[in-house]
């Protein structure tokens, strides 16, 4: 039996597990409930992590699913043949029940046998846990797929970096995995090419999960006390390659989605690269972003967490369709295609269909108000650029504070012109005016966000430590390119050319311990710039926001000019711990670190 459409697809997975004994579940909102560490759904395990850390599920303990997730970790990929920010993921699930055996088996049934997808096993490669100090090599994964009919020389054993999954968040279930590819037609990179490569020669297309361990914030792995599956098949690679599509934009999900597009804007789908990338972007972002406005749970766009991400995914679309003439008012139009072509599988797309269709005409609305003026505004600070070939942090926050243009428009936009954008200065930017807009609201909401506030102020005083404990150890070259706080711990990029030492590590630890020793009182002033600068001060000179600034001073080791707010000595903090120590990107540092 073959499958021709994703319709098809979804209907036979779950008739198929459903003959094993699963029981059928509807797919979870995309915005998770409990867990405050990523903004959106990202796998079909997402919203059952109380069951796979033991929990009973209602249903039983054989589960599968079609759910729908959202990532946008490769938004800057979309554009391309298989990227998209929204996917459906085809899951079944074993809470403490059946383990590698059945799920193995099953996955080879369901791929390969002519009743099901009927996939050539020739055509096939399977990659397991090469083993590490967490867990054991998986040769029993091996040996099942060798059991079923598998070919030695087509399983491949890989580290962590590739055959490991989770946790979903920060801490959780997770374990190692066993991934199914396709092999396309494209030849060997290499006489070493891999499912590990990213030649584009292996497409994975699930992936089972053995999920027997729990990872704890300290980075340590003791194992669950229930032993899960948890797989994820992708919808939309899997049905791109049972119709022989080259891309994911070519299958019966996007037909209709790329129609209407090709219709507002009066162009032909693949006619010229740059159009049918735009036109590729237009149809991921507003799919997306019908998805997240049609959830349950209401997201509008905003200029924080999901809202933001929905802002960005609008505007960049809007963006793209200027370039292509679609006219103004089109994103409600894609929609109702999108709400559509999904209502069936996801019917509270129709049921919110009213509040999709007003938040799209008004943040469409918003943004093409600004838009013109926001592209002069851009022509000119290219044009104040003379020789240089990148846009400065501060240029860009403007295009982003005063003009609506999310950070990947600009860059987008530079990139087009052949320049570059300082996104760590943007970054610096943003997070100042955040920190200054986060002191404000403070004083209007005196009360009820204390803990959280408090214990903010402190990580943020724990950073300005850090920084200077960093620069003592390290040098003045030291440089603040990010920083970012959670209810939980600190991160902080700084500039620097390599990896840190160990002993270097222990003594920015112990300086910082000393600091905090010494309860040294932190001292506030409000000064100009130049006399910030005068008295030595680190931090962001170029202020947008008036004359004055604020500047925080901790004792003889501190001093940084700084939007607030902090603890009120350095000894509140107890004491400090320093987790991680890694590459953020070129020439830059993350440390993580705890306090308490
Ligand atoms: N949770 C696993 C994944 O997303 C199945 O790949």
């Amino acid at each position: 039996m073959n499958v021709k459409s994703a319709a098809e697809l979804r209907q036979m997975y779950l008739e198929f597990f459903k003959e094993k004994g699963h029981a059928i579940i509807p797919s979870a909102s995309v915005i998770p409930e409990n867990d405050p560490t990523v903004l959106f759904t990202t796998a079909g395990m997402h919203p059952l992590v109380p069951y796979l850390l033991g929990a009973k599920h209602p249903m039983g303990t054989r589960l599968c699913d079609v759910q729908k997730c959202i990532r946008t970790g490769d938004i800057d990929e979309v554009g391309d043949e298989s990227h998209c920010t929204f996917f459906e993921m085809l899951g079944n699930w074993s809470l403490g029940d059946y383990f590698k055996k059945e799920a193995i088996s099953w996955s080879w049934e369901f791929l390969t046998s002519p009743d099901y997808l009927g996939l050539d096993p020739d055509r096939l490669a399977f990659s397991v846990f090469a083993g590490d100090e967490n867990a054991p090599r998986d040769e029993e994964a091996a040996e099942i797929w060798k059991s079923v009919g598998v070919k030695e020389d087509k399983i491949y054993y890989l580290p962590k970096k590739n055959n490991w999954w989770g946790p979903a968040g920060l801490t959780g279930p997770c374990g190692p995995d066993t991934e199914m590819f396709v092999i396309t037609d494209k030849p060997p990179c290499s006489p070493e090419c891999s499912p590990a490569c990213d030649c584009g020669r292996f497409l994975e297309i699930w992936n089972d999960v053995f999920m027997q361990y729990n990872k704890q914030a300290d980075g340590s792995f003791p194992p669950l006390e229930q032993k899960n599956v948890d797989t994820g098949m992708g919808l939309e690679r899997t049905i791109g390659v049972l119709m022989g599509k080259k891309s994911v934009y070519e299958t019966d999900l996007f037909s209709d989605i790329i129609a209407k597009i090709c219709e507002l804007c009066g162009k032909e789908y693949g006619l010229d690269p740059d159009q049918t990338r735009s036109i590729r972007i237009i149809a991921d972002h507003m799919r997306t972003a019908t998805i997240i406005m049609g959830d349950d749970r209401g997201v509008t766009p905003s200029n924080v967490d999901q809202g933001y991400v929905l802002r960005r995914l609008i505007r960049r679309a809007v963006r793209h369709g200027m370039k292509l003439g679609m006219p103004v008012g089109s994103c409600a139009e894609i929609a109702l295609v999108v709400v559509n072509q999904y209502k069936d599988v996801y019917p509270e797309l129709k049921r919110n269909e009213q509040r999709i269709i007003e938040q799209l005409n008004l943040e469409e609305d918003r943004f093409q108000r600004t838009l013109k003026q926001g592209l002069r505004e851009f022509e000119k600070t290219i044009a104040k650029l003379n020789q240089a070939d990148t846009i400065d942090g501060a240029s860009a926050f403007k295009l982003y504070d005063t003009y609506g243009f999310p950070i990947e428009i600009t860059v987008e936009m530079a990139k087009e012109k052949g320049l570059k954008v300082d996104e760590a200065g943007f970054e610096e930017c943003f997070r100042h005016h955040q920190q200054l807009s986060h002191a404000g609201a403070e004083q209007r909401f005196k009360g009820g966000l204390a803990d959280h506030t408090e214990q903010t102020a402190k990580l943020h005083t724990a950073t300005h430590l850090l920084q200077a404990a960093l620069r003592q150890v390290l040098g003045e070259e030291v440089n603040q390119k990010g920083s970012n706080i959670t209810a939980e711990r600190l991160r902080f990029d700084f500039s620097f050319p390599r990896k840190m030492t160990s002993e270097e590590k222990v003594e920015t630890e112990r300086l910082v311990n000393e600091y905090i020793k010494a309860d040294a009182e932190i001292v506030c002033e409000e000064m100009t710039v130049d006399e910030a600068k005068e008295q030595g001060a680190t931090g962001l000179f170029e202020s947008r926001y008036g004359e004055r600034v604020k500047v925080y001073t901790m004792g003889e080791f501190s001093k940084e000019i700084c939007g607030g707010p902090h603890a009120n000595r350095t000894g509140e903090l107890k004491s400090f711990k320093l987790v991680k120590e890694e590459s953020s990107s070129a020439g830059v540092r993350r440390i993580k670190a705890t306090i308490g």
